[in-house]
């Protein structure tokens, strides 16, 4: 047998015997408050899905989705600039353009498309890209592929931003991008900051909302309305895998002449398919839904305050934030698996990340909550993770 397969059942093994190896739990229900683990059959009480609003199983989102199906079938059978663009497509894409109150949107399979269909398309040799050191993979994979003066500044430092701007100058374009909530630490970009540098040394500013659409402002909107300013960030990238609807999709919004230029040249959109017409329509029903349900936001962030308040309480020192992405830091990767083991056994679904995922020696358990938790839940969670925090001297 060729060694690159030996090699790699070597590498495998050690991941086990060190403790990092990444198990797939499997499902047997769908997402939602609580979930049936399939190796045990136990119910356990689900703390680490990005079903931020509870829509993945929300029945009139749910039944949009199967009407698609009758009335569409099941696929595009074809990228979209041949023959894989239904009616279906044009009317999420205006619906998420005025959800964000932007010109056009466009989407595409996974926000990963769309963060890696994004700024290799139209940025060249003579332009500069600035990204967040702590921004998604899908950012950095992007910004990789980017034939561009590439700037990477140190999380959230605004320093270092404006240094990366002035070192800038003589570039045709600058785009800066970042995530809005950060996916490890929870937290949100200092978008005032951003806007104001940007307009200072006229760049453009793209943000990755993924974790805050639906989840930070009053209606859900996301970063930009949670600080007073929506419709005012030039472009906007999101998944349609998390707060809304959960099951798989992204998109860039943003001006018309954008959307329109990666229509015709960004590779995932030139060469993958379209996104299902079940998830399409049921994406559109969720935005519908939360537009005449913004209370799911609000109780998002009930459930949040109250989650992180009972968690200082219990001696717990999560990383500060507001936002529903709880991280508590562990330090090494085996031992924040083996702490998400002992909080399965103990009826809690929740992962335990470790390097690559994050840098080595922050491995952490990262708690989310989701509109769809009551009270109850939240207790039992809090009641095991005492039990377990104790266990292992962490509390
Ligand atoms: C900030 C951010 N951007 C992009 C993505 C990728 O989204 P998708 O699952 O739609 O590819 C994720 C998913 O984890 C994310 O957290």
């Amino acid at each position: 047998m060729s060694g690159l397969f030996e090699r790699l059942r070597h590498e495998l093994k050690e991941m086990q015997e060190r403790g990092v190896y990444k198990q797939l739990i499997h499902l047997d229900s769908p997402q939602d408050a609580v979930v049936k683990i399939d190796e045990t059959g136990a119910e356990v009480v689900n703390l680490c899905s990005n079903n931020y609003l509870g829509l993945c199983n929300t029945p009139e989102v749910v039944a949009a989705g199967r009407d698609a199906y009758e009335e569409f079938g099941a696929g595009t059978s074809s990228v979209r600039f041949i023959c894989g663009t239904f009616t279906l497509h044009k009317k999420l894409e205006q619906k998420i353009a005025s959800f964000l109150g932007l010109e056009s949107a466009l989407t595409y399979v996974s926000c990963w498309n769309a963060n890696t269909g994004l700024t290799p398309t139209f940025l060249e040799d003579e332009d500069a890209l600035i990204s967040d050191e702590l921004n998604h993979a899908s950012i950095i994979d992007g910004v990789r592929m980017t034939k561009a003066n590439r700037k990477i500044y140190k999380h959230s430092d605004m320093g270092e931003l404006e240094q990366a701007l002035k070192d800038t100058q003589s570039a045709r374009h600058r785009f800066i991008i970042t995530d809005g909530i950060f996916s490890m630490e929870g937290d949100i970009c200092r978008l005032p900051d951003i806007l104001e540098l940007a307009e200072k040394y006229d760049a453009v500013v793209a943000v990755d909302d993924s974790h805050a659409t639906g989840v930070l402002g009053e209606t859900g909107r996301g970063t930009p309305e949670h600080y007073g300013l929506h419709g005012k960030v030039p472009v906007i990238t999101s998944t349609l895998g998390k707060a809304l609807g959960g099951a798989a999709g992204g998109f860039t919004a943003g001006p018309e002449e954008l959307t329109d230029y990666l229509t015709q040249r960004s590779r995932p959109m030139l060469f993958s398919n379209a996104l299902p017409p079940a998830t399409t329509a049921h994406s559109l029903a969720a935005i519908e839904y939360l537009e005449r349900h913004p209370e799911r936001v609000q109780k998002l962030r009930d459930n949040t305050a109250y989650f992180r308040e009972e968690l200082l309480e219990a001696g717990f020192k999560p990383v500060e934030g507001d936002t529903p992405i709880v991280p508590i830091i562990i330090g090494e990767t085996a031992e924040a698996i083996r702490m998400s083991r002992m909080l399965l056994d103990e009826g809690v679904f929740v992962i335990g990340f470790g390097y690559p995922v994050v840098p080595h020696g922050t491995a952490r358990i990262r708690c989310q909550i989701s509109a769809a938790h009551e009270t109850e839940h939240l207790d039992a969670v809090l009641d095991a993770m005492k039990k377990v925090g104790d266990k292992l001297g962490i509390v």
